[in-house]
């Protein structure tokens, strides 16, 4: 059969290792930085002629993220956050305007506002929710928009067909962080993004134990701009982190759905608890972007946010304290359940996040365990939040 007509998790599993007709499933992990050749005419003839380049594994890693982006060209990166920073590098400098979604993970926003301006770019928020009214931000010298759907901590979803569509117009690149929607529940690029990233480190690597990041793009000429900045930077995946990402993707498809369905009915149940006040989920039919996602999303996954109501003094220590099963930590797309309390973190512009909340903002991870013992885990901690 004709494989680019097969369904993606069959076309995620077999990945080009056919076609380079080796023996194993699994390409071979060359750990190297030095690359040997023969004679001059190879040293300074054929790439790759050194390791930061990238090796079997890392091409075998960059047709799967063209394959599942629906790209003609990936770059791989060390982490998602140096992904993100690459894209944006790549489209502005000196002088230039850049519009970026206030619903942006914490440290894109950092490296907009600190390390770009340090560069000489303007770069400003905009609300997620500002569909085509985007255009009322554009200046003269505004090159490029970078968005993030959902947004971090808050899960709004903007509405990217309206934003390309006022951008384009203006001859304006526009970049979107496909971290939640990890290439299988979102198509960014065939919603007329130019350039789609993500961090692999989440669902693509899938256990927690390795980094990465990917910049995926059909656009020769954008190509060649994030090739360069990447090579003026060194910018590089760990063959180790490349190949992890690469036996992440082959479950990848499978993962999710477990995700999903778990996410989804852990999102109903909290949604029916006295202590919860609302949850930020936008498959949930009462959320306000249940629309939108609806329209641009095939699934959702495990990563939602929760608002409690205020709760009694000293109730959130012994509601961590009390939890066994899900534990605080940064990070997610794991096959391990985890929870945040997010109020530290959440710098916004103001007006941009209107919901009045009630209590304390919690992102929660539903991993892979029975749901019958994540709910109990839950339940028991919110016994001792009330101080029952
Ligand atoms: C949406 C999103 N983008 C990018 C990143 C950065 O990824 P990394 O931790 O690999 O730098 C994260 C990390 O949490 C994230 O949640």
């Amino acid at each position: 059969m004709n494989k680019d007509e097969a369904a993606p998790e069959t076309r995620l599993i077999h990945t080009r290792a056919e076609r380079l007709g080796r023996v194993t499933v699994n390409p071979p992990l060359e750990r190297a930085s030095t690359v040997l050749f023969r004679d001059e005419a190879g040293l300074y003839g054929a790439k790759p002629t050194y390791g930061r380049m990238g090796l079997t594994v890392h091409r075998e890693l960059e047709a799967a993220m063209c394959d599942l982006e629906g790209a003609r060209h990936a770059r791989l990166a060390g982490n998602g956050l140096q992904a993100c920073a690459l894209a944006i590098a790549s489209l502005v400098s000196s002088g230039d305007h850049l519009l970026f979604t206030d619903s942006a993970y914490g440290p894109t926003a950092r490296f907009c506002e600190r390390r770009l301006k340090a560069m000489g770019v303007d770069a400003e928020r905009f609300d997620p929710r500002i569909g085509d009214e985007i255009s009322s931000l554009f200046r003269p010298n505004t090159r490029a928009v970078f968005l993030e759907a959902p947004g971090s901590l808050t899960f709004e979803i903007t509405d990217t067909p309206a934003v390309v569509a006022a951008a384009s117009q203006r001859g304006i690149r526009t970049i979107l962080d496909n971290t939640w929607g990890a290439g299988l529940l979102h198509q960014p690029l065939a919603l007329g993004v130019d350039i789609s990233v993500q961090a692999l480190t989440k669902y693509a690597v899938g256990h927690a134990d390795a980094f990465g990041g990917a910049v995926m793009t059909r656009d020769n000429g954008l190509a060649a701009r994030i090739a360069a900045a990447s090579e003026d930077w060194g910018i590089a995946l760990a063959p180790d982190d490349a190949y992890l990402a690469l036996r992440g993707l082959r479950s990848l498809h499978t993962r999710l759905k477990a995700h999903e369905a778990s996410g989804l009915e852990m999102a109903h149940w909290l949604a029916e608890r006295p202590e919860v006040a609302d949850v930020l989920h936008p498959a949930l039919p009462a959320s306000p972007d249940h629309v939108l996602w609806q329209r641009d999303f095939t699934g959702s996954n495990g990563l939602f946010g929760v608002i409690l109501n205020p709760p009694p003094e000293g109730g959130m220590d012994r509601f961590f304290s009390a939890l066994s099963l899900f534990t605080l930590g940064f990070s997610w797309g794991g096959f391990e359940s985890l929870i945040i309390p997010c109020d530290q973190q959440l710098e916004r512009m103001k007006g941009s996040w209107t919901q009045t909340r009630a209590g304390p903002l919690l992102r929660l991870h539903i991993g892979l365990e029975a749901t019958s013992d994540l709910k109990r885990d839950l339940e028991g901690a919110f016994k001792a939040l009330s101080g029952n």
